[in-house]
C-alpha cells in the first residue's frame, strides 16, 4: 500500500441517461438521471483507493450546497481532503453529461466558475508522507511551480502527470515528471495518428503512456514500445472516467513495483471493468 496525493479537480457530474444520443436541435427525454462527484484526479483517486492505497486529494472546494456530493463521495472512498483549499464564492465545476445506452459514450458540456488551486497553497503541504504525487495536467503556469518545487525539495518523490488536452505551455512540464499518461486526443492534436508514432516522437527519460479506446494502449519506457489490447466488457455501459480508471491501474501497479509491461496490461483491465458498469463502485474485484 503507498500513500499517494492527487492534485486536480472535483465536479459535479449531472448525468442523463439517454437511449442513443441526441441529434443537433432535437428534444429527447432521459432514460434517468444522477448527479455525481466526478473529476478525473479525484476518479483517479477513488479507484487507487479501492486498490488498497491510501490517498489524499489537494484541490479548489466551494462552500456551497452542492459540495455535499463531492464530500459525502470522497468520504466514502476514505479520500483524505483536508488538504483542500476552500473558497466562499463561486461554484463547484459542473459537467453535463449525456451518456449514450446505445453506445456507452459520453459528451461532456463542462461549466466553471472556480478559480484553479494555486502554488502558494500547494507549497504548504508536507510531501515527506508521500509515496507518489499524480497532477491533472490543467493550471499550467502553476503546476509548473508546483512540480519545479517538488523537484528542488523532494527529488526522489515520483511525479505522473495526465496529459488529457492540449493546453499552452503543457509541454514544458513533461521534463519534470516520472510518468506521462497521454490520451488520443492529446496526440491527434499533436499531428499523430497512431500511439505509438506520437510516443516514439518524444524523448521522455521516464514512462509514458497513450491509451487508444477499444485499440487498447501503448507505453514507452527506455526506448522500448509496448502494447496491450483492450479488455472490453461484454456491453460497453459507461466510458465515463475510463481514462482516469486507466491512470489508477497504472499508477497502481507501477508503485507496487509491478513491470511496465504489468502495469500496462493491469491499467487496460481495470478500464475494461469499468466501460462494463456504471460509475466506479466494486472496482476492488475487478483485477
Ligand atoms: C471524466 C471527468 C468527469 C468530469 C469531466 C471533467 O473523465 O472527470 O467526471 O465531469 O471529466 O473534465
Amino acid at each position: 500500500m503507498a500513500r499517494i496525493l492527487g492534485i486536480g479537480i472535483a465536479t459535479i457530474d449531472i448525468i442523463n441517461h439517454v437511449s442513443s444520443y441526441p441529434a443537433e436541435d432535437d428534444e429527447v427525454r432521459a432514460l434517468s438521471q444522477q448527479q455525481v462527484r466526478g473529476g478525473n484526479v479525484t476518479n483517479t483517486l477513488v479507484v487507487l483507493s479501492q486498490q488498497g492505497h491510501d490517498c489524499d486529494w489537494c484541490g479548489v472546494l466551494i462552500d456551497e450546497a452542492d459540495t455535499a456530493i463531492v464530500e459525502q463521495d470522497l468520504q466514502h472512498y476514505q479520500i483524505n481532503y483536508q488538504h483542500c483549499q476552500w473558497l466562499d464564492q463561486g461554484k463547484m465545476p459542473t459537467s453535463y453529461i449525456t451518456l449514450s445506452e446505445a453506445s456507452g459514450s459520453r459528451s461532456i458540456v463542462h461549466y466553471r466558475d472556480c478559480p484553479e488551486l494555486p502554488f502558494s497553497h500547494f507549497k504548504a503541504l508536507d510531501l515527506s508522507v508521500y509515496d507518489w504525487l499524480h497532477f491533472e495536467g490543467r493550471n499550467i503556469d502553476e503546476l509548473s511551480r508546483m512540480l519545479q518545487w517538488v523537484k528542488l525539495n523532494y527529488p526522489t518523490l515520483r511525479c505522473s502527470l495526465e496529459v488529457e488536452k492540449p493546453r499552452p505551455g503543457i509541454e514544458a512540464l513533461f521534463e519534470l515528471t516520472d510518468v506521462l499518461m497521454f490520451s488520443r486526443p492529446y496526440a491527434q492534436s499533436r499531428g499523430y495518428q497512431t500511439a505509438a508514432d506520437f510516443l516514439n516522437s518524444l524523448n521522455h527519460d521516464g514512462l509514458m503512456t497513450c491509451s487508444w479506446g477499444e485499440q487498447g494502449a501503448w507505453l514507452k519506457h527506455q526506448g522500448i514500445v509496448l502494447h496491450s489490447a483492450a479488455f472490453p466488457p461484454e456491453q460497453v455501459v459507461d466510458t465515463l472516467g475510463a481514462g482516469d480508471t486507466f491512470n489508477a491501474g497504472l499508477i497502481s501497479a507501477l508503485v507496487n513495483g509491478l513491470s511496465a509491461g504489468l502495469a500496462l496490461e493491469q491499467a487496460c483491465r481495470l478500464a475494461g471493468c469499468k466501460c462494463g458498469q456504471t460509475g466506479f463502485a466494486n472496482l476492488d474485484k475487478a483485477l
